[in-house]
């Protein structure tokens, strides 16, 4: 069977990087390239730090491609008080010299996809993708499937009330992505709060995975233990949320996250922006451009996530039904 072509558009970031280092570990995709955007990490540290995880995984060969280093028009907010001052949750591993590139993600993106059939899991700020769409929006228009990491439909923000960070940081991105993929009967699949709040890692999962594999668990480790503690102090949870890496569970098992078709719309202005209107109840009769996840198969999820990052058999994942 031929793998399906991906790339990973993020701001490594934490659940950035066990995102990455889940997509790398499947054998239906190819990593084509990671583009990094501004957003959790200034794109400088989002591209040193998606080295790291690459070098990790012994994979320094798939391409980094740097992009946007700012918003469209809102004023950058990073979101280090989140992922550490090294954007990798304060683990300091060494830096990878070398690997840059010349080219900029967006003209990386622009060239990729109207070459061959591509997806694109986009995982931080839309401001790559909404400067695709201003620059080419054909080249836009010919990605194979969308999956964003953002938005929110019933659960809270994690920014405002109402917004969740990867809209909040660029709505005026997220919006023309959104108004984009309307215009041209296009759908984008939204992996928003509602679910990835669902995947909490553990200290047992963790422990868990330190045990099947002690090289991977010990990195996970280091680079989530800021993340835990955040989690601790902010959100009164034994455990963090790792949002990121569902968005490409789901990519590659639609089983992992069920939903609906609705019509979104993505706010900009006041206190509202960055808020993802999810139009449920067809007020507007407006033809549905999001495929909204709103539920999460959690087994499912650890039992790929786990396995793939261990290099374990799932049928060998004996306690998991337990410890979830
Ligand atoms: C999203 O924002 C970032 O902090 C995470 O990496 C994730 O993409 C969650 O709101
Ligand atoms: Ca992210």
């Amino acid at each position: 069977m031929s793998k399906k072509k991906v790339i990973i558009d993020c701001d490594p970031g934490i659940d950035d990087s066990l995102a990455i280092m889940l997509a790398l570990k499947s054998p239906e995709i190819e990593v084509m390239a990671i583009t990094i955007v501004c957003g959790n990490s200034p794109v400088s540290m989002g591209f040193s730090n998606a080295k790291k995880v690459l070098k990790f995984m012994n994979r320094l060969d798939i391409p980094i491609y740097i992009g946007e280093p700012s918003p469209i028009k809102k004023k950058y907010v990073n979101a280090l008080d989140t992922h550490g001052e090294d954007g990798l949750g304060e683990s300091f591993l060494p830096e990878v010299d070398g690997f840059e590139n010349s080219m900029d993600a967006v003209s990386y993106m622009q060239e990729a996809l109207k070459k061959e059939k591509c997806s694109v899991i986009a995982l931080g700020p839309m401001t790559n993708l909404a400067r695709l769409i201003e620059r080419d929006i054909d080249a836009f228009l010919s990605i194979d499937e969308l999956v964003s990491m953002g938005g929110s439909f019933k659960s809270h923000g994690n920014c405002s009330p109402v917004a969740e960070y990867n809209y909040w940081c660029d709505p005026d991105a997220a919006a023309l992505v959104y108004k984009t993929v309307y215009d041209n009967h296009s759908l984008i699949h939204m992996v928003g709060l509602d679910v990835t709040r669902k995947i909490v890692l553990t200290p047992t999962l963790l422990e868990y995975m330190n045990r099947l594999n002690p090289e991977v668990g010990d990195f996970v480790k280091r680079i989530t233990k800021f993340y835990f503690d955040f989690h601790w102090e902010w959100e009164h949870i034994i455990g963090c949320v790792i949002n990121d890496p569902l968005a490409v569970a789901y990519y590659l098992d639609r089983e992992v996250c069920s939903g609906f078709s609705s019509f979104v719309q993505i706010e900009t202005l006041g206190i509202s922006e960055g808020q993802s209107v999810v139009d449920s109840m067809n007020f507007y009769k407006k033809e549905a451009n999001a495929k909204v996840l709103n539920e999460a198969d959690c087994e499912r999820f650890w039992t790929m996530f786990i396995s793939r990052l261990t290099g374990t058999s799932p049928d060998k994942l004996d306690i998991l039904k337990e410890i979830i």
